[in-house]
C-alpha cells in the first residue's frame, strides 16, 4: 500500500479524476467502481464536470456499485445509488444501461448478488475508488470479513449504524447491506483508497501501521494484486510521520 499525503483536498481530487480519465481514454468501456459516502462526492462532481465539458467521454463506461443498504428504494435520499446519481450519473447523463448496482429492494437478494458476481466475473474492475469507514470498513466489509469473499449480504457493524445517520433524512432501522467482497476488490486493476478530514486521522494512522488483518478490513488492501494507493489530505494524514 503506497500512502501519499496531498497538500490540499482539491489536489487529491484532481489526481483521482485525472487517473479515472486516463483509464477511460485508454479503455472507453472500462468498469469503474466509485464508493458512495461523503468522501468521493467531489470526485463525482469533477468527473461529471469534465464529461459535460467534453473532456472525457463516459458514455461507454460501465459503472459498478460497491455496496448498498438493504431495504431502501434506489430513490431514497442517502442510498449509494442516489448519491452517485445526484452527483455523477444525472449531471453526466449516464445511461441507466451502463449502471450496474445492487437492487436491494429486490425480492430475491441472493439472485441480485449472483447477478453482480456474474458481472464482475465477466468484466472485472478497471479502477475502484474506495472510502474508509470509522471502523476501517471498506464498502460494507466490516471487521471479521473473509478476505476470499465475493459479493455478499452483511450485518452492519454498530459503528456503521451510528455513522449512517449522517446520510439520511429519516431514522431508518437498517440492519444489513450488500457489498462487493475483498476477492473482487483486491483483483481490481487499480485500487485507490481516499480519506479526507481530521475525523479520519486516527483510522488512517492505524491502517498504515497495522499488518493485514480482517479485524481492520482496510489493511487487507495491502494484499491487492496491484498495489493499492492510499490518498489522504493533510487533515486525514496529520498522524502519519
Ligand atoms: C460507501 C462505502 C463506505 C464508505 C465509508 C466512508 O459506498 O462503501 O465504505 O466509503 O463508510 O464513508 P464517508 O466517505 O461518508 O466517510
Amino acid at each position: 500500500m503506497n500512502d501519499q499525503v496531498f497538500r490540499s483536498t482539491a489536489q487529491l481530487v484532481t489526481q483521482v479524476v485525472d487517473e479515472i480519465v486516463a483509464v477511460v481514454q485508454q479503455k472507453p468501456d472500462a468498469t469503474l467502481c466509485i464508493a458512495a459516502g461523503d468522501t468521493p462526492i467531489p470526485v463525482m462532481r469533477e468527473l461529471a464536470r469534465r464529461a459535460l465539458a467534453g473532456e472525457v467521454d463516459l458514455s461507454r463506461v460501465r459503472f459498478l456499485g460497491l455496496d448498498e443498504w438493504v431495504g431502501l428504494t434506489p430513490q431514497t435520499k442517502g442510498t449509494c445509488i442516489e448519491t452517485l446519481t445526484t452527483h455523477l450519473f444525472a449531471p453526466a447523463q449516464i445511461s441507466p444501461r451502463r449502471i450496474h448496482f445492487f437492487r436491494t429492494d429486490a425480492e430475491d437478494l441472493p439472485e441480485e448478488i449472483a447477478r453482480i458476481n456474474d458481472f464482475v466475473a465477466l468484466h472485472g474492475i478497471d479502477y475502484i475508488l474506495l472510502g474508509i469507514g470509522m471502523n476501517g470498513h471498506i464498502g460494507f466489509n466490516e471487521p471479521g470479513v473473509e478476505v476470499t469473499a465475493q459479493a455478499h449480504q452483511v450485518a452492519l457493524a454498530e459503528t456503521t449504524k451510528r455513522v449512517m445517520r449522517k446520510y439520511f433524512d429519516q431514522d431508518f432501522p437498517l440492519e444489513s447491506g450488500i457489498t462487493l467482497g475483498f476477492a473482487q476488490i483486491l483483483a481490481a486493476k487499480q485500487v485507490v483508497l481516499m480519506a479526507t478530514g481530521a475525523q479520519k486521522a486516527a483510522i488512517v494512522r492505524k491502517t498504515v501501521r497495522t499488518a493485514p488483518t480482517n479485524q481492520l478490513p482496510a489493511t487487507l488492501l495491502k494484499l491487492a494484486a496491484h498495489p493499492c494507493r492510499f490518498y489522504v489530505d493533510q487533515a486525514a494524514g496529520q498522524e502519519l510521520e
